[in-house]
C-alpha cells in the first residue's frame, strides 16, 4: 500500500499542474493580457509563458506515464486487465500528449519566428490556434480527471 502511495501522489500531482496550468492560461492569463497589454507585448509574454510551462508539462507527461505504467503493474494483472476507466485515461493521456507535441514542435517554432520577425499579425493568428489547441486539451483533461476520480466506468 505504501508502494503505491508514492507513484499514486506523483501521478496526480502531475495532472494537477498540466490541467491547472492549462486551465490558468486560458481562463485567466488570457483575458486579463488582452486587457491590459499591446498585442507585441502579449506575444513577447506568451513566447515566455509557453517556454517557462511547456518545461513543467514536460515533466508531468514523463512522471504520468512512469507512475501510471507503474501503477498498472502494482495494482492490476496488466494493461488488458485494468478498468475501463484506466483505459479511457491512457487514450485521453495519449491524445493530450499528441495535442501538446503539435503545439510544442510546430505552433511554438512559428509564433517565436513571427515574433522575432516582428511580424504581429502572423504572431496573432498562431496564438490564436494554439489558443484552440489549448482549450481542446484543457477539456480533455478535464474529462480524464473526472474519468479518473468518479471510477463510475469500471
Ligand atoms: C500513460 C498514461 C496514464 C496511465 C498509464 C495512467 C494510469 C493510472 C492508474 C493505474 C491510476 C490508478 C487507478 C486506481 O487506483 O484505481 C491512475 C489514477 C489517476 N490518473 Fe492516470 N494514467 C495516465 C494518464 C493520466 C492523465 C493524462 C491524467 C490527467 C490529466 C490522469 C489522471 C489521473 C488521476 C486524477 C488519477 C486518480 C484517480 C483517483 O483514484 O481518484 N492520468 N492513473
Amino acid at each position: 500500500m505504501v508502494a503505491f502511495a508514492l507513484p499514486y501522489t506523483l501521478h496526480v500531482l502531475a495532472a494537477l499542474i498540466w490541467v491547472g496550468g492549462m486551465f490558468l492560461a486560458w481562463l485567466v492569463l488570457c483575458p486579463a493580457m488582452v486587457s491590459t497589454l499591446e498585442g507585441p507585448a502579449r506575444l513577447r509574454l506568451w513566447v515566455e509563458v509557453f517556454r517557462r510551462f511547456f518545461g513543467w508539462v514536460w515533466l508531468a507527461v514523463v512522471v504520468l506515464a512512469v507512475s501510471g505504467v507503474g501503477m498498472i503493474h502494482l495494482r492490476f494483472a496488466g494493461f488488458e486487465t485494468a478498468p475501463r476507466y484506466v483505459q479511457v485515461m491512457i487514450g485521453g493521456g495519449i491524445v493530450m500528449f499528441a495535442l501538446f507535441m503539435r503545439v510544442q514542435a510546430l505552433l511554438l517554432p512559428e509564433l517565436r519566428a513571427a515574433v522575432q520577425a516582428e511580424d504581429w499579425a502572423a504572431g496573432a493568428g498562431v496564438l490564436a490556434r494554439i489558443r484552440r489547441m489549448v482549450g481542446v486539451n484543457l477539456l480533455i483533461g478535464v474529462g480524464v480527471v473526472a474519468v479518473a476520480s468518479s471510477r463510475l466506468w469500471v
